[in-house]
């Protein structure tokens, strides 16, 4: 064993000792049991963490029990695809209702779930034991929507952290979608933040002190326009909170997992990117676009826009609006 080892060793030891009499766990997600489709008689007043009685909302119970709320945008013309959206880290689903009502106007049914620990559904926020219950917790919901709307293609939407959320779905299942759209997604995570070190670090801290936060996200990186960076702030339904070394291990681990896949990506895709993004680097998306093998890949690259390219100054939303609307028509 090195002497850095035996160091660290040491020092994470030692920081257990002193902290686990203090911290008597934080795991009460875990309400077990249920998974069923069909609410039970005893969770008929089941609450979502703003208090809003589950059964008088759409939702769906994952494999963990936890209720999930979903959002559905049904066409008043007979559907001729379904679109999947997955948001982002810290929002929920309810951000993506313009995006969503200009894809159901195309006679397309659109559907989208809070993700666990997220806005209006169960679990701790942003806390997630392994990145891949997201995935599975939408590959439920698609499913479900599946056998409500058989025979229709299939699309996702996902926007940062549900951009990686969408990658995964699909590779899970890579004949099932006729394409994928990814609005900044996470794919690489900034250099500055992810050196060696760091890394190293973050991983030992997530040993010992999983639950220590590591800092909010600047809501002034999340779009240019002042008013959008306003209704971030001041949504509810948002995570304002800090992100806890145990989601940031996740969000590694996952940077990690798509690496891997990126050369295998067959299906098609399209990418949009704000240059100045300081959230998710634009180059991950360089990257997924120079490596993927999909013979129907695009590129947008939106010059100095942040982040949110959904809800960005107006120039740039409406123009994310009308390349999502267009490239999804042309593959229905
Ligand atoms: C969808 O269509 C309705 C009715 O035509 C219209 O009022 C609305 O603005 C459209 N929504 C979007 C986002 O395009
Ligand atoms: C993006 O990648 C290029 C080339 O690999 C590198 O020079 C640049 O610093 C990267 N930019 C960021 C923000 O990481």
């Amino acid at each position: 064993m090195r002497t850095s080892d035996r160091v660290s060793l040491c020092f994470s030891l030692l920081l257990l000792l002193l902290l686990l009499p203090s911290n008597p766990s934080e795991k009460e997600g875990q309400l077990g049991g249920l998974g069923g489709e069909m609410p039970s008689e005893e969770c008929a007043d089941r609450v979502t963490p703003q208090g809003s009685l589950y059964r008088e909302l759409p939702h769906i119970i994952n494999t963990d029990g936890q209720y999930l709320f979903c959002r559905y945008w049904s066409p008043k013309t007979k559907p001729r695809a379904l679109v999947m959206i997955m948001h982002g880290a810290g929002e929920h689903s309810g951000r993506y209702n313009e995006l969503a009502e200009l894809i159901m106007n195309e006679s397309i049914f659109v559907f989208a779930h809070d993700h666990v620990g997220h806005g209006q559904s169960e679990g701790n926020r942003m806390v997630i034991s392994n990145f891949q219950v997201y995935i599975r917790d939408c590959l439920q919901h698609i499913d479900h929507m599946k056998e409500k709307y058989p025979g229709l293609n299939i699309f996702l939407i996902g926007h940062s952290m549900g951009g990686a959320i969408a990658i995964l779905t699909a590779n899970e299942r890579p004949n099932d979608f006729a394409g994928v759209m990814l609005i900044a997604p996470l794919i690489t995570l900034q250099p500055e933040t992810s050196t060696p070190t760091k890394v190293f670090l973050a991983r030992l801290l997530n040993y010992v002190l999983p639950n220590i936060g590591l800092g909010s996200i600047d809501p002034n990186f999340i779009s240019r326009s002042e008013e959008e960076v306003k209704n971030y702030i001041n949504d509810p339904l948002n995570y304002h909170g800090s992100v806890k070394v145990s989601f940031a291990v996740q969000l590694l681990n996952t940077v990690a997992r798509i690496e891997e896949i990126l050369p295998k990506i067959t299906w098609p895709f399209l990418l949009l990117h704000g240059e100045a993004d300081k959230l998710c680097d634009i180059n991950g998306s360089y990257h997924m676009y120079d490596t993927a093998p999909s013979k129907d890949r695009t590129l947008k690259v939106y010059t100095s826009a942040y982040h949110v390219l959904h809800k960005e100054l107006p120039q740039v939303t409406s123009e994310v609006f009308t390349e999502i609307q267009k490239w999804i028509v042309k593959r229905l």
